[in-house]
Order: structure tokens, then C-alpha cells, then sequence
């Protein structure tokens, strides 16, 4: 191959990541390349209460559901790419109980893990200058299954919208991993954006541009009466000061 790294060998570990992972990689890994995997739709359909949301007020995050299952369910979203995008990580030969552990920490609430077979972006170049898609890669993957507890299911795009919002967790707000997710998505390819992630983004905008917009109503009503009520203690005070000198005048004009 001309100048393109060495292919996977069987004996290394991938780690497939179509959600955070994507813009904040594990440790210790020594490549990253943008692809895709097959066979899924990614919704924000699992409930986080560790990382983007409480026990008692769960957030929502991606997960990974089968393509044949999603055919099943009645989405308010009714296509999803063929192609999931997101990055592949090898991590070091040295270092994969060590991550293996720190995932299992991090990605724990309702995860489960599975293996899938990731296409890197890249085509390879044969010394013969033509273009081979490069092998795929054999990936491990975190989905929260249908049978997970944190599992949702469908929502109404609106309503999913809000509650990504207001919800908020140990690794902060939201609607910053909603954001940072389809921030992440354009970053790795033009063909790598995703309807769901665009649509729930672009809600999500709109709720915290009318909020904004609501707060500063309430802030501006709120001078207006501290204005009203800072003249109407002033008032008294100029119309004695001006009713006297009135007075006075007219007091002077009568004599
Ligand atoms: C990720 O790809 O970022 C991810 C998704 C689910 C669990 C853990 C990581």
C-alpha cells in the first residue's frame, strides 16, 4: 500500500463511537478514523441519569438501534441514513483492560456491548495507483437494546426537543452533547450529517432562542418597573421643589 497505515490486524481492539465518543475519544488510543457502520439508525431514544441528566430527571442520549427492529416501530422520523457515521479507535495493545475498565464506568447505564464491522472512510490506494475501499474493521460498540431499562423508544421530535433542554447531568447540559454531536457529525465527512441529530439541533435552537428572548422580555418589564417606581419617588420631590417657585411667582405676580 502506498501511504496508508498498515490494515487491522484480528488480534486489536476497536471501539466504535457514534455519540460522545466521537468528540471526546477514550484514552489511549493510538489511531482515529472517520466511517461508518451498517444495519442501525441512531436515535436519542436512551435516558441518561449519569452523564446528561439525574435519576430523578434523566436527559436523553444516542443509542443504536437495529435496522430491522426500527422498521418495526412507529418513528415521527421516517427514514434514517443507510450509513451510521462516526470514528473508530484503535486503542493500544497495552492499554485495553485499562480502557476496557474506564468504559464499562463511563458508558455503564443500560449499554450493552456488541461487535459490528466498521467501514473506514478512506479508500486505500494500491501501488498500482487505483483506489480499493479500505478493509473494514471489526468494532466493538455500546447500544442500548430495546430491553434496557433506560431504553425510550419513539417520542415526538418536539417534545424530545424540550426535554433535551431543560435536562442537564454530571457532564453537563443536554442540549451541549446534542449540539456537540451534530458539530462532531460535519466535522468527519460532507455525507456524514444525520436528519434526527439536524432536526432535534435545530428545535433545540429555537426553544433556547425564545427563551432567550422570553428572559429578556422579563428582564426589560422588570426595569421598567424599577424605572417607574425610582421616578415616581423622585416626582414628589421636583414637583414640591418647582410647585414652590410656581408659588412664589405667582405669589410675586399678585403683588
Ligand atoms: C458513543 O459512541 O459515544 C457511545 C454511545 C453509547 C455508549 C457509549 C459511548
Amino acid at each position: 500500500m502506498s501511504g496508508e497505515a498498515p490494515p487491522p490486524q484480528a488480534d486489536e481492539f476497536w471501539l466504535f463511537g457514534y455519540g460522545s465518543l466521537i468528540w471526546k475519544p477514550p484514552p489511549h488510543f493510538d489511531r482515529r478514523i472517520p466511517g461508518w457502520v451498517t444495519g442501525y439508525v441512531r436515535r436519542f431514544w436512551q435516558a441518561s441519569e449519569d452523564h446528561r441528566g439525574t435519576p430523578q430527571d434523566p436527559g436523553r442520549v444516542v443509542t443504536l438501534i437495529s435496522r430491522s427492529y426500527w422498521k418495526q416501530l412507529a418513528d415521527h422520523y421516517g427514514s434514517a441514513p443507510d450509513k451510521v457515521w462516526g470514528v473508530a479507535y484503535r486503542i493500544e495493545p497495552d492499554r485495553v483492560a485499562e480502557v476496557k475498565a474506564y468504559l464499562d464506568i463511563r458508558e455503564i447505564n443500560g449499554y450493552t456491548i456488541h461487535h459490528t464491522p466498521f467501514h473506514p472512510a478512506a479508500a486505500a490506494v494500491t501501488p498500482g495507483g487505483s483506489i480499493n475501499p479500505s478493509p473494514t474493521i471489526r468494532t466493538l460498540v455500546y447500544i442500548g437494546t430495546p430491553d434496557n431499562e433506560q431504553f425510550v423508544g419513539p417520542q415526538d421530535p418536539q417534545e424530545l426537543a424540550e426535554h433535551i433542554y431543560r435536562s442537564a447531568g454530571p457532564s453537563g447540559a443536554n442540549r451541549d452533547y446534542l449540539w456537540g454531536l451534530e458539530a462532531a457529525l460535519d466535522e468527519l465527512s460532507p455525507e456524514s450529517g444525520d436528519e434526527h441529530i439536524t432536526d432535534l439541533s435545530n428545535r433545540v435552537r429555537a426553544i433556547a432562542a425564545a427563551a432567550a428572548r422570553d428572559e429578556r422580555e422579563r428582564i426589560g418589564a422588570k426595569e421598567d418597573v424599577l424605572h417607574r417606581e425610582q421616578r415616581h419617588h423622585e416626582q414628589p420631590h421636583d414637583f414640591r421643589r418647582r410647585g414652590s417657585v410656581d408659588e412664589q411667582e405667582e405669589t410675586e405676580k399678585t403683588w
